[in-house]
């Protein structure tokens, strides 16, 4: 009997590493990567999602198409409407993404994702995996970056989440060995620590930031971990300005909560699963997961999405439509920025921090007590085309940094 549970779990686990050898070829081959002010129209597919997500996209696609209006009036910017995405269908077709709707975001050259319900065991839905999980996997979207900015308290974080490998990769293919085991893998790759450790080493260079931080448990997960930090100190070698300190994921976690030392944390770069929890803790601080952006980045395709789920709670209470679009506008604006357009780009940022953490003459607070999303919408909307966004940005900025030095 256990010989054969043995066999059983030994064969699954030979599936596991022989796919596993083939990814590391696939990342073997020389990349392409897209030059999108040669590309004309740049395709941009909106998901829409579920929940509060169908709503929050529809908002920060107006935004977009209001930032860009003559690029979409020259046609030089197109969007697709990817509206198959949603639980509904793919519990129908029983697969995280329907194969339909992966041929049509693939036909796209960036994606625009609205939350999607993730099913787990006991709810109404099959238990399917992740749409983000899965469409990370299938489009190669290997680097997670989630910028946090605190201006006034000086914070500036950039966190690089390896995004298809850790504990991730086979999240959903563990191994229930017999009635008491369960076993589920970790994978981490050369090929994949390295890209995801270089790309936080080329942001930092181009930002002039004389520090990168690599986040891991490697003292106790020795094995993957450690491989995710030894290839960090490998590649730091070639960034001699560039010094790499290793922080173990329970104290960075305090750490970011410490006033005195987490300003100076700038660039971030750590395997799946803690990314996903140290980046949720992070824009708590920036005013809570609504306010945070999320790009997925690979070397064909690219998809920006909010860093928070869909909500269901706000939907059957009836609170949808109070819902905070900003962390959709964010990804937008990190969408402009990927495809060539910086300076709208640092319009919708400038805008988000004057209307969220300056002049906040509206408020949205998920309930009747704010405005909806969509008033919400069009007062950074306002602000994006205010002649005075700028030196009303640096104002804001000045006077909360002043604000605090008086109060220490
Ligand atoms: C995120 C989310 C996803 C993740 C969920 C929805 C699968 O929490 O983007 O951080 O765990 O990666
Ligand atoms: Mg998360």
């Amino acid at each position: 009997m256990s010989k054969e549970m043995v066999a059983i779990a030994k064969e699954k686990f030979s599936i596991i590493i022989e796919e596993q050898l083939k990814r590391v070829q696939e990342m073997k081959k020389e990349v392409f990567i897209p030059d999108y002010s040669a590309l004309s129209p740049i395709i941009i597919g909106i998901c829409w999602g579920d929940g509060i997500g169908e709503i929050i996209s529809k908002h920060a696609q107006r935004a977009i198409e209001h930032i860009l209006k003559d690029e979409v009036a020259k046609g030089r910017i197109e969007f697709k409407d990817i509206a198959g995405l949603t639980i509904e269908n793919r519990a129908a077709h029983k697969q995280a993404i329907p194969d339909e709707v992966l041929a049509e975001i693939k036909s796209c050259h960036v994606i625009l994702k609205g939350p999607t319900t993730t099913p787990q065991a006991g709810d109404q839905w099959p238990n399917i995996e992740s749409a983000n999980v899965a469409m990370r996997r299938y489009l190669d979207l290997f680097a997670n970056v989630r910028p946090v900015r605190i201006p006034q308290q000086g914070i500036d974080w950039c966190f690089f989440r390896e995004n298809t490998e850790g504990a991730y990769v086979l999240g959903s293919r563990g191994v229930e060995v017999s009635e008491d085991i369960s076993i589920d893998f970790k994978v981490i790759t050369e090929q994949g620590a390295e890209r995801i450790i270089r790309m936080a080493f080329e942001y930092a260079k181009k930002n002039n930031i004389d520090r990168v931080t690599v986040v891991t448990k490697s003292n106790v997960v020795k094995t993957t971990d450690g491989r995710f930090s030894r290839v960090a100190f490998r590649i730091a070698k070639e960034y001699p300005g560039i010094k790499l300190d290793e922080w173990y994921i329970d104290i960075m976690t305090a750490k970011l909560l410490d006033p005195a030392r987490r300003k100076d944390f700038k660039v971030m770069v750590l395997p799946n699963l803690y990314g996903d929890i140290l980046t949720d803790e992070a824009a708590q601080l920036q005013g809570g997961v609504g306010t945070a952006g999320s790009a997925n980045i690979g070397n064909k395709w690219s998809m920006f999405e909010a860093i928070h789920g869909s909500a269901p709670r706000m939907v059957k209470e009836g609170r949808a439509k109070f819902a905070d679009p900003c962390s959709m506008i964010r990804a937008s604006g990190m969408l402009l920025r990927h495809i060539g357009f910086n300076d709208q780009a640092k319009k919708v940022e400038m805008a988000l921090d004057v209307c969220g953490q300056f002049e906040k003459k509206m408020v949205i607070t998920g309930r009747d007590t704010g405005v909806t999303g969509e008033e919400y919408t069009n007062y950074v909307l306002s602000w994006v085309d205010n002649s005075q966004l700028e030196s009303r940005w640096e104002q804001g900025v000045k006077k909360q940094v002043v604000k605090k030095n008086s109060n220490s």
